[in-house]
């Protein structure tokens, strides 16, 4: 048997430790989740996404009494942003989420569906997305959507001969 370990590099900061721009974009995702729609989870999410041209597109979460049929605040802002801006490769991502009394303590990390597509959009415009995950205690950066997303399922997967 062969083993194979899989690492996830995580950088630690306080909010004052961050560059003006990356606090003004969590600060947008922050913001954020004062528009999200959950009357049934009340876990608001905010998400701020900025592109390699300096647009700043939000999002947040939209729920649906469909449970399936709402969207996490990632692919809400992504799906924007790359809506409007189909050739502009993103730079940056911020998601920040509120349990209707406080911002979470240590930070929310995004779900599968979300890292997919942010590995899609990193592949997209072969450029790392800088990911910034918002805690009061700490923020994490992941220094790109592939980490977030070992042994993933990506384009070139499609195209391996077996
Ligand atoms: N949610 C997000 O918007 N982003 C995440 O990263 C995790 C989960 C939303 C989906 C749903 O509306 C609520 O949070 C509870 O799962």
């Amino acid at each position: 048997m062969d083993q194979k370990i899989l690492e996830t590099r995580v950088n630690i900061f306080r909010f004052t430790e961050l560059e003006p721009e990356i606090q003004v974009l969590i600060n947008k995702a922050k913001e954020q989740v004062d528009n999200a729609y959950a009357p049934y989870s009340n876990f608001r999410v905010g998400a701020a996404v900025l592109l390699q041209n300096g647009a700043l597109f939000v999002g947040n979460n939209q729920e649906n009494a469909a449970y399936p049929s709402g969207l996490c605040a990632e692919r809400v802002a992504l799906f924007y942003a790359n809506a409007q801006f189909p050739q502009v490769p993103v730079r940056a991502i911020a998601i920040a989420a509120h349990t209707g009394d406080n911002y979470l303590a240590y930070p929310v990390t995004p779900c599968g569906s979300c890292r997919q597509v942010m590995l899609e959009t990193e592949t997209r415009f072969e450029k790392p997305i800088d990911i910034y995950l918002y805690g009061t205690e700490c923020i994490y950066h992941i220094e790109n959507a592939a980490q977030l997303l070992p042994l993933r399922f990506e384009k070139k997967s499609l195209e391996q001969n077996h």
